[in-house]
């Protein structure tokens, strides 16, 4: 395994996924909470950070652990803190250096720079640069403006490099990762599905025994795999429970429990729409939609989970990101959004929590669900938020425009699923506007709701671009939907990206 050491750089998550691609095992770890050293830390990765070593209280950790025992290899700030305690001299950069660079020398010889090529393009983000290296260190690369761009601690596997190997603009960065985790650190690559699938079953058969897990699916991609993976650890003693509360896609309810019975989960579809439709009566205001969606959640889910007898564990979809914010440097960002559905069970309920895809990315939850042999219409979906179509109705819920908004949504998401445009697009839905405007239908005026379109492409839902659909499939989109929707005469194409907009209108 490679330990990584936040220092709270946006770059962090990047370095694991980049690890991770070599097929090897990482962890990311924030400096102030290292776990113990043991034998299966291989090499050690030390982040980069928006601070400087030239701070008093400049994020720091003891070298000495791991100083000449296990491989260390600084990235940026890194790199610099490296050097710093090592008696080099760190100085702010004269011209900050950020964006791309060429290296002007690069040293083949050093195992860490095999197979780089001179000229290579790299990409630099920092405001200090390492002035001077302490005596038994040798520069290993440089840049026309950084000298030190990468240097080698002489005897020992200690390495730092002032770029960012992690991110594609460093064309052959991973050349850098894969020479020092696979050639210097020796890690194995069997970091595979098919291994992640076997040891987390056994893991998982250990664990749980002969005890009763209960699993709140959402129809998403990770409650999904989570489920089929403690299923095939504890089969029937798995009991899952899906809510319909009555903000799904149209028909999606029915179909995806269907998907869920067929492959063999022990799953009970719970129908509390009216529950939902009551609480939410009246309710404007985006945030206490969520509330009140939350809370009804969390009581349906309880009567259910009490029906069950003798349950002594909670399962949860929860993936690496998530993990990873609740613990990273610098915190979760500010709330912008509350997106939590689930707002966390009732203390008496006293279930442990047992969460399968805790080491997990969202792309390796998809390749572990269709290891798992995963409907493909599961793992292959738009993301979908918990409120559902509450957050799409602007303005306040009744069942009527739900209808109005399902039918929409629909005639869209098959629309671009039958032009094979639904996988080019990342999330795709409709907005039902609050607002009326006057239209006319054969000889009479028509005055009716408006729905916006929303399409966008993105990796992770945190920036967004809207998506450049075709023109003669949004006018046959939109003509659909007048003429079928009864109560909709006008609709419009959102264009705006994100940020400074988001993706959902509430
Ligand atoms: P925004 O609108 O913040 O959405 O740009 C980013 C992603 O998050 C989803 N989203 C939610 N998901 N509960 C969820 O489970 C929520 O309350 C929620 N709000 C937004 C949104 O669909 C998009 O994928």
């Amino acid at each position: 395994m490679i330990l990584i050491v936040d220092f709270g750089s946006q770059y962090t998550q990047l370095i694991a996924r980049r690890v991770r691609e070599l097929n090897v095992y990482c962890e990311i770890h924030p400096y102030n909470n290292l776990p113990e050293f043991n034998d299966r830390i291989k090499g050690v990765i030390l982040s980069g950070s928006p601070c400087s070593v030239r701070e008093d209280e400049a994020p720091d950790i003891d070298l000495q652990n791991f100083n000449g025992e296990i491989p260390v290899l600084g990235v940026c700030y890194g790199a610099q803190l490296i050097a710093n305690k090592n008696g080099g001299f760190v100085l702010p950069s004269e011209i900050r250096e950020f964006g791309r660079a060429k290296l002007s020398s690069v040293d083949t010889h050093n195992e860490l720079m095999k197979e780089m090529s001179i000229n290579s393009q790299v990409w630099m983000s920092h405001g200090d640069t390492i002035a001077q290296l302490p005596n038994q260190f040798e520069v290993i690369a440089s840049t026309p403006s950084v000298e030190i761009a990468a240097f080698k601690v002489q005897g020992q596997d200690t390495y730092g490099i002032q770029f960012h190997p992690e991110v594609t603009h460093s064309v052959e960065g991973k050349i850098i990762l894969r020479n020092f985790v696979v050639h210097i650190c020796h890690c194995s690559q069997d970091w595979t599905p098919d291994i992640f699938v076997e040891t987390t079953v056994e893991e998982l058969k250990k664990k749980l025994g002969e005890e009763k897990v209960i699993l709140g699916l959402s129809g998403g991609v990770d409650s999904s795999v989570a489920a089929m993976l403690i299923h095939r650890a504890i089969g029937k003693n798995l009991h899952c429970i899906f809510v319909d509360n009555g903000l799904l896609r149209k028909n999606e309810f029915h179909d995806v429990l269907a998907s869920y019975r067929g492959m063999g989960l022990n799953v009970k579809g719970v129908d509390a729409k009216d529950k939902f439709y009551k609480a939410l009566h009246g309710v404007v205001d985006p945030e206490a939609k969520r509330k009140a969606i939350g809370k009804v959640f969390i009581d349906v889910f309880d009567e259910e989970a009490h029906n069950i007898e003798g349950a002594k564990w909670l399962g949860q979809g929860t993936i690496y990101p998530d993990v990873i914010e609740s613990v990273s440097v610098k915190g979760p960002s500010a709330t912008i959004k509350s997106h939590h559905n689930v707002g966390g069970l009732p203390d008496y309920m006293k279930l442990d929590v047992v969460e399968p895809l805790r080491t997990l990315f969202k792309d390796e939850v998809r390749l572990v669900g269709n290891t798992l042999g995963i409907d493909k219409n599961i793992l292959g979906r738009h993301p979908f938020p918990g409120p559902g179509l509450a957050i799409r109705i602007l303005s306040d819920i009744t069942p009527e425009k739900i209808s109005i908004l399902q039918e929409v949504d629909h005639i869209f998401i098959k629309g671009l699923r039958d032009r094979d445009l639904y996988d080019e697009v990342w999330q795709a839905g409709a907005m039902l506007l609050p607002v009326q405007s006057v239209g006319v239908m054969g000889d009479e005026r028509t005055y009716e709701s408006v729905v916006s379109l929303r399409a966008v492409s993105s990796v992770d839902g945190m920036t967004a671009d809207w998506s450049h659909l075709p023109h003669d499939f949004l006018s046959d989109i939109s003509n659909e939907i007048i003429n079928k929707v009864k109560g909709v005469n006008r609709v419009v194409y959102d264009i705006s990206s994100k940020p400074p907009a988001t993706i959902e209108w509430e």
